[in-house]
């Protein structure tokens, strides 16, 4: 063909154009990426493009430098008016002349990478649900007589090449003054949840609307509700914010919850009303922190556990409270932020993922889906440890889901000196095997006991308590140490050999920290100990009956998620035997999985559809049904146990 040549990088697709060829034109017809709000009027500068000039062997070109055309008025006034960073050229306005070398940068792709934060996991790619739409709209006429809705319709499938939109219609009202204040100009912005449903239109503004669209990754955990603002052009999250769930007044566990609304008429409303409020506070806050306006928020997703996930929706948990556990329903959902009384923008969209199972929620499929075992070679075991362990077993070959209840002991809940994970509480604990004498470091500090200056690095926060991640240290150095045997007993002083055991009533507690004027003792009672052996017993359980299921007694790794995850060393978890023994390089944290999950939903609609079909897939197991469970749970009781080997923790 004697048609030019032209060259799109990086994607390396190539064709040959009719001199003349607007290059956004060129890159539609190849498929190439290449992003366009309005429609080519030279006016959102979406579609940028950096020509390259001179020799390319690599492609076998030779690029002239007048292979585009010159600037015409459209892109000088636009330069002019904004300035396009040098070496740019818009592609809706520069034509094809000759063979060319174009290069999309990574901020005119629709579908960009965006980088996560860990290694072993896949990047995320940019596929947002909504997408903003500048057209202009024919001008009504007396003599051919057409609603406005109608011409806007006409104007948008034009541009954005759906043959289909629906209109949400709290936009009629506002339709008319919008169209006309825009002089007949608007932005649109549509909506399209998965790739097989009706695109809508949930937004509009006059003329052309120039900010970004944002959406918000929200955890909604039974403590503390966690939310991310993203960015939906480019991925980025722009501001973070997190609060107490205000349910706590009514409950401290989810099952204390469920109670609440079984004994109090009406209770389970006053549940709904207090999550919603405290979620509305973390959308001002977060848009505040951000400057950005709530209105250019027109997404937003959600996980949590199926109390949650009931509550939430204004379904009373009463089923979830007793067997079968049956979920009002399990399916995602896409609502409508009014529908969840959320005070967004009136097209503001909620995506819910699907809840696996009775006990095991959308937060567990959010972290399914952020850790993906049903992509992963190697046999994965993941935990979400909070008031009940969300466990996931699997590779590509299948992946099974269950759930234990491993009670609030983890949380530092049931501890007689348990607390929140807070400045103060006792994280990090070592203990010396000769001398017994532990040294300990606290929230909020940098500083070990037993260095100078502690005294000084606490003088704010004191030492007011242990949180989670410093119990299971404690417990398992006191093992290591010999304070405490096999079955969980807290040895005497004669028998251990130091005065910082004591009898304590009819059993023995350990002093961990001597207290100072303004505080108590710090200790470790046998009681502590037998919680945290109920709860890491029943984690154990939860894992080796998946482990049964799927017929293996060992796993390639163990992926712990959560906060609580974040926080505890594998080799203390091994210790006291609440994971399977595993090389303690195979044992990772993945942080907030729940929450990655929901930013991948948020900003990949096509990741919609594959947790909701992974989902379908998981062979969901309840352990309240298995008799097996109670055997593992009776072995699991021993640190580390009573049954299974654990031979890699032993060398
Ligand atoms: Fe909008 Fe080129 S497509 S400026």
């Amino acid at each position: 063909s004697s048609d030019p040549l032209v060259i799109f990088t990086p994607s390396g697709k190539r064709g040959n154009f009719p001199k003349g060829t607007p290059i956004l034109t060129a890159a539609r017809q190849l498929g190439v990426d290449l992003d366009s709000v309005c429609g080519g009027r030279g006016i959102c500068s979406k579609c940028q493009i950096t020509p390259s000039y001179g020799e390319f062997p690599k492609h076998g070109v030779t690029v002239a430098d007048d292979a585009l055309s010159e600037w015409n008025a459209v892109e000088q006034r636009y330069d002019d008016k904004r300035g396009l960073p040098k070496g740019r050229r818009l592609g809706c306005q520069a034509t094809v002349q000759d063979d060319i070398v174009i290069d999309v940068p990574p901020e005119s792709q629709v579908h960009k990478q965006v980088v996560r934060k860990r290694a072993e996991v896949r990047d995320i790619t940019l596929n947002p649900t909504v997408k903003l739409s500048y057209v202009e709209v024919e001008e009504p006429d007396m003599h051919k007589p057409s609603g406005d809705l109608e011409r806007l319709m006409t104007a948008l499938k034009a541009s954005t090449g759906h043959d289909h939109i629906e209109v949400d219609t709290h936009l009629l009202r506002p339709l008319q003054p919008i169209l006309r204040k825009g002089k007949w100009t608007v932005t649109a912005a549509v909506h399209q949840g998965r790739a097989d449903t009706t695109p809508r239109v949930i937004a509009l503004w006059p003329g052309f609307f120039d900010k970004p669209l944002f959406g918000l990754a929200v955890d909604l955990g039974s403590t503390t509700i966690a939310g991310h603002l993203c960015n939906l052009e480019t991925g980025e999250v722009v501001a973070s914010s997190g609060l107490m769930n205000p349910q706590i007044r009514f409950g401290e566990d989810l099952m204390s919850r469920v109670s609440y609304a079984m004994m109090n008429k009406g209770g389970d409303i006053e549940m709904t009303n207090a999550v919603r409020d405290g979620l509305n506070q973390l959308v001002t806050d977060i848009a505040t922190d951000a400057a950005i306006e709530k209105d250019q928020i027109l997404d937003s997703v959600f996980v949590m556990n199926p109390v949650m996930h009931h509550l939430f929706l204004g379904i009373d948990p009463f089923e979830l409270g007793q067997a079968p556990f049956a979920l009002a329903t399990s399916d995602a959902l896409e609502l409508t932020a009014s529908e969840i009384g959320l005070e967004i923008a009136d097209g503001t969209r909620a995506y819910l993922l699907p809840c696996i199972a009775g006990h095991v929620g959308a937060d567990a499929a959010g972290v399914a889906l952020s850790e993906a075992p049903n992509k992963s070679d190697d046999l994965a075991l993941i935990v979400d440890v909070g008031t009940n362990a969300e466990i996931l077993l699997g590779d590509k070959d299948g992946v099974m889901a269950c759930s234990s209840p491993t009670g609030p002991a983890f949380e530092g809940a049931q501890i007689s000196s348990g607390q929140r994970a807070a400045p103060g509480a006792i994280e990090r604990v070592e203990i010396d095997p000769v001398t017994k004498e532990p040294r300990f470091r606290v929230i909020g500090s940098e500083l070990w006991s037993n260095e100078d200056g502690f005294a000084e690095a606490i003088a704010t926060t004191g030492v007011t308590g242990i949180c989670g991640s410093g119990i299971i240290e404690v417990i398992a150095e006191m093992r290591i140490a010999g304070l405490v045997d096999a079955s969980g007993l807290i040895g005497s002083a004669e028998q251990t050999g130091t005065s910082r055991c004591f009898l304590d009533g009819r059993t023995n507690s350990y002093r961990l920290w001597d207290g100072d004027e303004d505080q108590k003792p710090i200790t470790v009672t046998n009681a502590d100990i037998r919680a945290i052996q109920m709860a890491k017993a029943a984690l154990y359980s939860g894992a080796r009956l998946l482990m049964d299921k799927r017929g293996v007694d060992k796993v390639d790794r163990v992926v712990l998620a959560g906060a609580f995850g974040a926080h505890i060393s594998a080799k203390h978890a091994m210790v006291l035997g609440m994971i399977p023994d595993c090389p303690l390089d195979k044992v990772t944290s993945a942080g907030n999985a729940a929450g990655t999950g929901a930013r991948i939903a948020l900003l990949n609609r096509d990741a919609r559809g594959d947790i909701e079909t992974l989902v379908r897939q998981i062979e969901k197991i309840e352990t309240a049904v298995e008799p097996r469970f109670q055997e593992h749970f009776v072995n699991a009781s021993a640190l580390p146990n009573s049954a299974d080997p654990f031979p890699i923790l032993r060398e």
